[in-house]
């Protein structure tokens, strides 16, 4: 008699043991799906990582390439060809047909570079071979003088050779990297302009090093909040 009662009692407190847990699951399962919020979200300093490796398969053939030094380009030949920095620069040769929008015909000059007699220079590196409708950012020179007088002034780019936190340590990345993902496209090879032609294309890795500078971009964020403010 007593044994059944012990064995009666046994499984009374497993029901009750039972009805407890599953009631606890099942109350659990009701509550809705929670996902933190993090309140201090800042704006992704990493826009795209997959470009740095993109043109990664020349790396080491840019580090065979011998240096052409009768051809060099420098960063004042580039920024003459640019309204401002970042701003896409302007076609400064002849093109073949008004009507070719860009694709086969630029690229083959334009995706891996080379010498081209015609225009006695070396073929700067396009960093975005994907986007093939060239002409639709990519001007030719009608002239190389004003139209009218503005009041105009271009942004100074950011200096180079002053950004590393001490001697030999990897200077920071002074620029945006919007459409700046393939690095090797303007730091290697014989077009690259000679100040920021740098001396490891075979590093591939470029960010495992070189951080973007941040303070920049804040004083870029400050500067259009100010402008924000003095149009409203
Ligand atoms: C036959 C080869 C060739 C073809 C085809 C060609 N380019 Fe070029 N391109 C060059 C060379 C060489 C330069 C450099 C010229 C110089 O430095 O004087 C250049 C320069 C440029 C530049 C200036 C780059 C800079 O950093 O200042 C742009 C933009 C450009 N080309 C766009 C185009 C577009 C768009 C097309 C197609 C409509 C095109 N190119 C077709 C060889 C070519
Ligand atoms: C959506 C607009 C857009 C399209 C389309 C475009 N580009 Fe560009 N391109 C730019 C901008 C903007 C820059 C300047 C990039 C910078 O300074 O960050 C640039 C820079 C370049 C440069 C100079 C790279 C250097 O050495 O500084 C070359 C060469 C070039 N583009 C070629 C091409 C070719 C060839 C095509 C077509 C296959 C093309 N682009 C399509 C906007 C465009
Ligand atoms: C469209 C061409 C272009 C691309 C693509 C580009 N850069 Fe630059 N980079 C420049 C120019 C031009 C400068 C010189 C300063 C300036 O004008 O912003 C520079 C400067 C630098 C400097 C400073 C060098 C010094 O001596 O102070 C570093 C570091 C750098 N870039 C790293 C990178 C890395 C890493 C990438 C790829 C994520 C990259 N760049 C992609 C054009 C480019
Ligand atoms: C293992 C770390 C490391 C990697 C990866 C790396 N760099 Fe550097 N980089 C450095 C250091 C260190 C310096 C400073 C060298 C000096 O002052 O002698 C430097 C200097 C530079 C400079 C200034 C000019 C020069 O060559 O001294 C540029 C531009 C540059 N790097 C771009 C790049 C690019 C583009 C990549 C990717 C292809 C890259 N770096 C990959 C460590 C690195």
């Amino acid at each position: 008699m007593r044994k059944r009662l012990g064995i009666i009692s046994l499984f009374a407190l497993l029901f009750i043991g039972f009805v407890v847990v599953w009631n606890y699951s099942y109350q659990q399962g009701l509550e809705g799906p929670y996902i933190p919020v993090e309140s201090n979200a800042t704006r992704t300093l990493i826009p795209s990582e997959s470009g740095v490796f993109r043109d990664s398969d020349h790396a080491l053939d840019y580090e065979q390439m011998i240096i052409d030094e009768s051809y060099q380009r420098t960063l004042e030949s580039y920024y003459n060809n640019r309204a401002y920095p970042g701003a896409p620069p302007s076609i400064q040769h002849p093109v073949r047909k008004e009507r070719d929008l860009g694709g086969n015909v630029c690229l083959q000059c334009h995706q891996n570079g080379g010498f081209v007699q015609k225009f006695d220079a070396y073929a700067p590196i396009s960093p975005h071979p994907e986007m093939i409708n060239c002409r639709q950012c990519h001007v030719t020179q009608n002239t190389k003088g004003l139209f009218a007088e503005t009041t105009f002034t271009k942004v100074s780019p950011p200096q180079v050779g002053v950004n590393n936190a001490l001697l030999g340590s990897p200077p920071m990345i002074p620029h945006a990297l919007t459409m700046r993902e393939n690095c090797l496209s303007c730091h290697a090879g014989p077009s690259a302009p000679v100040e920021i032609r740098v001396t490891h294309p075979e590093r591939i890795n470029c960010r495992q090093c070189h951080v973007p500078n941040t303070v920049e971009y804040d004083q870029v964020e400050v500067f259009s909040r100010n402008l924000q403010e003095s149009h409203e």
